[in-house]
This record gives structure tokens, sequence and C-alpha cells, in this order.
């Protein structure tokens, strides 16, 4: 057994109780760690589980939703920009699933009678919201936020893949935190021109990224307290 394995088996759940304490810790100036030698090895152990620890993301993850709304039909044949749906999501760190109203603005003359619209419709007349199963879902210790992304010119496709190509949303990337840190330490060849952060098929070019991480003034922080706050 290779030490990586040792130290997750036999230290996992103590390391990681620990190194929460430590990222909360590590929230007060200089974002340094004060605990000592303890909290230094406890650092060791938690980075080395980190970065070798077992893949444990949800990839592939595609749970069955109560209506069989279809991206690929209509962010993909219908070209429906993703923000008329997700119209929070350059303003706030969360993309809201839309309300029936939103569907309704095509379905109550669209397809009125289809029986896989029941949901929405009566969604619509009680105003109970249609109960979407989430397929991303970060751990509350982790902040995340979608409007930085997208100012910066990070688009949708980055993290989530080809949605405009699902019949149902799986996750597509790990979104787990070496994922996180390898673009913010080097972003370039996922940055597109802003105006293009919904365009799923835009071209993404190391080289021409290197020139909008400089006109934008891009720097992605790495330091704990960007994402543990
Ligand atoms: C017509 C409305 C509509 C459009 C347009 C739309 N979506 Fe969605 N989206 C939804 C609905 C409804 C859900 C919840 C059901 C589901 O997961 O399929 C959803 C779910 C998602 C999720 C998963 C949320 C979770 O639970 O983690 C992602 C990611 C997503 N959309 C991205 C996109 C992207 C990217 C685009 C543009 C390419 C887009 N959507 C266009 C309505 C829309
Ligand atoms: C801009 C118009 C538009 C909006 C908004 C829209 N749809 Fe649709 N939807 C369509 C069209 C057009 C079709 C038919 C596509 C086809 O059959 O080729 C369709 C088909 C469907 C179907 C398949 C129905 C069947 O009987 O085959 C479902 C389910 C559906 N939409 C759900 C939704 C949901 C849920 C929302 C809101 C999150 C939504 N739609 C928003 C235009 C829209
Ligand atoms: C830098 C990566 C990144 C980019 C870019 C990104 N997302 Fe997300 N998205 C995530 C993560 C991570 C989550 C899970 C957030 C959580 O659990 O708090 C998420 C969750 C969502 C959700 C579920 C609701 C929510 O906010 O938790 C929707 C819908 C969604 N994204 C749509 C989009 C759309 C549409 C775009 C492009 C306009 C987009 N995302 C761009 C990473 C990204
Ligand atoms: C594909 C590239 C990419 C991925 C993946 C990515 N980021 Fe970022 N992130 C960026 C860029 C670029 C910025 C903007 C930096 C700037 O404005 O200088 C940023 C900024 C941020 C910020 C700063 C927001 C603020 O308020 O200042 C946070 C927090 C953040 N990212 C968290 C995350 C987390 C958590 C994940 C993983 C779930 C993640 N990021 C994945 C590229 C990425
Ligand atoms: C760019 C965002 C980002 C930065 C910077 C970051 N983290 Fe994380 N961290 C995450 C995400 C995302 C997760 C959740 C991973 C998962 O669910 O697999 C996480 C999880 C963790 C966990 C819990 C692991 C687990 O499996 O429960 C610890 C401990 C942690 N981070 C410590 C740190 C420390 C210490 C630093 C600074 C050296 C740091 N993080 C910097 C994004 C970040």
């Amino acid at each position: 057994m290779q030490l990586h394995q040792f130290l997750i088996r036999e230290n996992s759940s103590w390391a990681m109780t620990h190194a929460r304490e430590a990222v909360r810790a590590a929230r007060g100036p200089g974002l340094s760690f004060h605990a000592g030698p303890i909290g230094g090895l406890i650092y060791v152990v938690v980075l080395v589980t980190l970065v070798f620890g077992p893949d444990n993301s949800a990839i592939g993850y595609a749970p069955e939703q109560p209506v069989p709304y279809s991206h690929q039909v209509h962010a993909g044949d219908l070209d429906i920009d993703c923000r008329y749906c997700h119209n929070t999501v350059e303003q706030g760190a969360k993309a809201l699933i839309p309300p029936a109203a939103t569907c309704m603005n095509c379905h109550t003359t669209i397809l009125p009678e289809s029986e896989k619209l029941a949901p929405v419709r009566r969604s619509f007349e009680t105003g109970e919201p249609i109960r979407w199963v989430r397929v991303h879902d970060l751990p509350d210790f982790v902040y995340f936020d979608h409007s930085a992304h997208l100012n910066a010119g990070v688009g949708c496709v980055s993290c989530h893949g080809r949605i405009d190509r699902m019949e149902v949303v799986r996750q597509d990337k790990p979104l787990n935190m070496a994922w996180c840190l390898e673009c913010h330490r080097n972003p370039a060849g996922e940055i597109v021109p802003r105006e293009a952060v919904t365009e799923l098929a835009h071209a993404r070019d190391p080289e021409f990224g290197e020139v909008l991480v400089d006109e934008y003034d891009l720097t992605p922080a790495v330091d704990c307290s960007t994402c543990h706050r």
C-alpha cells in the first residue's frame, strides 16, 4: 500500500474534520496556518489526500427528472439561449431553474395537450414548483459564483460540457478541488470573449485566451479563502 492510500484509509475522516477547522482558521488575516507543527502535518495530509485521493467525482450523474425536458431540443435544435431560462446566471452566484411560467410562454400554444407537459401546466396553475432533481451540487463549505466566471469569459461549456446535446442533463466535469485549481492556475485555454459564454461550440484557443486574460485582467486566486470563506 502506498503512503497516500494509507493516509486516505487511516486518516481520511480525521484529516477532513481537522482540515475544515484549519480552513476556517485560515480565513483570518494573512491566510497562513497558525496551528504550529500539528497544523502543518494536517495541512500536508490534506494536500496529499486531495492531490492523490480517489476520484470521488460524480461525472455521468444524470438523475431522471419529473418532466422529460430536453436541453437537446430546446437549447440545441430550437437554439434558445441559456439565459432565456437561467436568467440570473450573469448577475448572481446561482443560475436559477426557470419557473413553469417561462415554459408556458411557449407551451400555452405549443403542444398544449401534451401528457409530458401535464406537471408544467399543474405547476403554472397551482404555483407549486416542479420538483426538479439537482444534478450539480457542491458541498456547503465551498463558495462558488457563476457571475464571476461568466464576466471573466469562462463559458458554460467549460464546466457543464455540451448541454445542448443532452436529452437528460448529466454532470460532465469532476467539480472537485483539483479541477477548480487546474483552471485557476492556468485559465487561458478556457477563456472566450464575454459575449460568447453561452455559445457552447465557440472555439477555445490558449493563444487567443492569453490575449483575453490580459484584456480582462484575470488573476484567478488559489488561496484557500477564495473558495472556503
Ligand atoms: C427553455 C428553458 C431552458 C433553456 C433554454 C436552458 N435550460 Fe438549462 N435547465 C432548464 C430546466 C427546466 C432545468 C432543470 C431540469 C433538468 O435538469 O433538465 C435545467 C437544468 C440545467 C442544468 C443542471 C442544473 C442542476 O440541477 O445542476 C444545467 C447545468 C443547465 N440547465 C445548463 C444550461 C445551459 C448551459 C443552457 C444553454 C446552452 C441551458 N441550460 C438552457 C431549462 C433551460
Ligand atoms: C421558446 C419556446 C419554448 C419554451 C420557452 C419551452 N419550450 Fe418546450 N418545446 C418547444 C417546442 C417547439 C417543442 C416541440 C419540439 C419538437 O417536437 O420538435 C417543445 C417540446 C417540449 C416537450 C416535449 C413534449 C412532447 O409531448 O413531446 C417538453 C416535455 C417540453 N418542451 C418541456 C418544456 C419545459 C419544462 C419548458 C420550461 C423549462 C419548456 N419546454 C420551454 C418550445 C418551447
Ligand atoms: C466555472 C464553472 C462553471 C461555469 C462557467 C458555469 N457553471 Fe453552472 N454550475 C457550476 C457549478 C460548480 C455548479 C454547482 C453549484 C453549487 O452546487 O453551488 C453549477 C450549477 C449550475 C446550475 C444549477 C443551479 C445552481 O446555480 O446551483 C445551473 C442551472 C447552471 N449551473 C447553469 C449554468 C449556465 C447556464 C452556465 C453558462 C451561462 C453555467 N452554468 C456556467 C459551474 C459552472
Ligand atoms: C475553466 C476555468 C475555471 C474553472 C473550472 C473554475 N474557475 Fe473559478 N475562476 C476562473 C476565472 C477565470 C476567474 C476570474 C478571475 C478574475 O476575475 O481575476 C474565477 C474566479 C473565481 C472566484 C472568485 C469570485 C470572486 O468573488 O472574486 C471563485 C470564488 C471561484 N472562481 C471559485 C471556483 C470554484 C469553487 C471552482 C470549482 C467548482 C472554480 N472556480 C472553477 C476560472 C475557473
Ligand atoms: C478554486 C477553488 C478552491 C480553492 C482555491 C481551494 N479549494 Fe478546497 N475545495 C474546493 C472544492 C470545489 C471542494 C469540494 C471537493 C469535492 O466535493 O470533491 C473542496 C474541498 C476541500 C476540502 C474537503 C475535502 C473533502 O473531500 O471533504 C478541504 C479540506 C479543502 N478543500 C481544503 C482546502 C485548502 C486547505 C485550500 C488552500 C490550500 C483550498 N481548499 C483551496 C475548492 C477550492
